[in-house]
């Protein structure tokens, strides 16, 4: 750790965000003494969260990927032409594999342009992969890794601004994450780092047929189901904890009215669990909940409205045939036309 707060991983490959541990074990002890019991997502990318999460990609019922995929491929070109002129960041917030943004890489290329690529991920083990990947399949680029969450990469953006504009990726629909003020918050924080030739693309899930997002978060291969569960098995490796990952099952439900996907993990009965890091104990009542995960849902009219409240004006909508699923390309804009939503 360096007196800026950050560690140097790699010659140059890979910075990583202050101490991840302590907030882990920080952010279990606020969530499981609270009512219902609550975990934020972010937490489920540690190696083993990040391989399951390449696995989900793969799945017949996880139709997002395919559809960003397809997205991608088709309008390369018409994404990174705005962003063309001149020198470049290509800044990929949860980045993960990064196997949709090597579209835009390729695309970056074949038009000649001077970038950097800047992938920044919450996972130590998927960037390691991701710059190594990199560095071998196109030598040519220069890769600038950061692990970090979305907020202190964004920080961090704001105080490298150099003489380069910035085209940041916010792909996958990992924007679902956010509940709607925070989605809010962190795209006027964004906003707040970059300057008005930038440009930022976001990849946002539409609602659909009920069904179809029930499946793709309740895979018949149970694959979700072990993602989720390996919330617990972190928690027990990493923090001495003792939880009998048995005695719990995967919920994966859809809330209309706010219109999210919910993720819980449900105690299958009364039990006890000691967390040896924390030197505590938290009960579980049985059918009691443990929230893991939000991934809100988007009407097209919602992200019209999300662009124009936080400082940003929409150049490009792309979506796959579908309908399933859109990507949208933001200009940053020299003000913020809305005022702060109420909370
Ligand atoms: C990585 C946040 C986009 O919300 O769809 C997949 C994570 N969770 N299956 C999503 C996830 C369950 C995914 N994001």
């Amino acid at each position: 750790m360096t007196a800026a707060g950050y560690t140097v991983l790699g010659p140059e490959i890979v910075k990583q965000l202050h101490d991840p541990r302590r907030d882990f074990a920080y952010d279990v002890l606020v969530g499981l003494s609270e009512r219902p019991k609550r975990l934020s997502s972010k937490y489920f990318y540690d190696d083993a969260g990040s391989a399951y999460f390449r696995r989900i990609m793969a799945l017949p019922e996880y139709y997002p990927t395919a559809c960003e995929e397809a997205i991608l491929t088709r309008h390369a070109d018409a994404i990174v032409a705005p962003a063309l002129g001149a020198p470049l960041n290509l800044v990929d917030l949860g980045a993960g594999d990064g196997k949709k943004t090597m579209i835009v890489l390729d695309a970056l290329r074949r038009a000649g342009a001077d970038f950097v690529y800047v992938p920044i991920d919450i996972s130590e083990g998927a960037m390691r992969e991701l710059v190594a990947k990199v560095r071998a399949s196109m030598p040519d680029v220069r890769v600038e890794g950061l692990v970090a969450e979305y907020t202190d990469g964004v920080h961090h953006l704001a105080r490298a601004a150099g003489a380069r504009a910035n085209l940041v990726l916010f792909l996958g629909s990992n924007i679902g994450n956010f509940g709607r003020v925070a989605a809010n918050a962190f795209l006027r924080r964004l906003w707040s780092a970059l300057r008005p030739r930038d440009h930022v693309l976001v990849g946002f899930d539409l609602k659909k047929d009920i069904e179809v997002l029930l499946a793709a978060y309740n895979d018949r291969a149970g694959v979700t189901a072990a993602f989720n569960l390996n919330l617990l098995h972190r928690i027990n490796r990493e923090l001495g904890g003792d939880f009998d990952v048995s005695r719990f099952r995967h919920f994966g439900t859809y809330n209309v009215f706010s219109g999210a996907m919910e993720s819980y993990l449900v105690s299958l009965e009364p039990q006890l669990v000691s967390i040896a890091a924390l030197e505590l104990s938290f009960a579980f009542d049985a059918w009691e909940p443990l929230h893991t995960e939000y991934s809100y849902k988007y009407l097209r009219s919602d992200i019209a409205r999300l662009a124009a409240g936080t400082g940003f004006a929409i150049e490009l909508e792309l979506e796959d045939e579908r309908g399933w699923f859109l990507d949208s390309l933001w200009r940053v804009r020299p003000t913020i036309e809305a005022p702060e939503p109420e909370r």
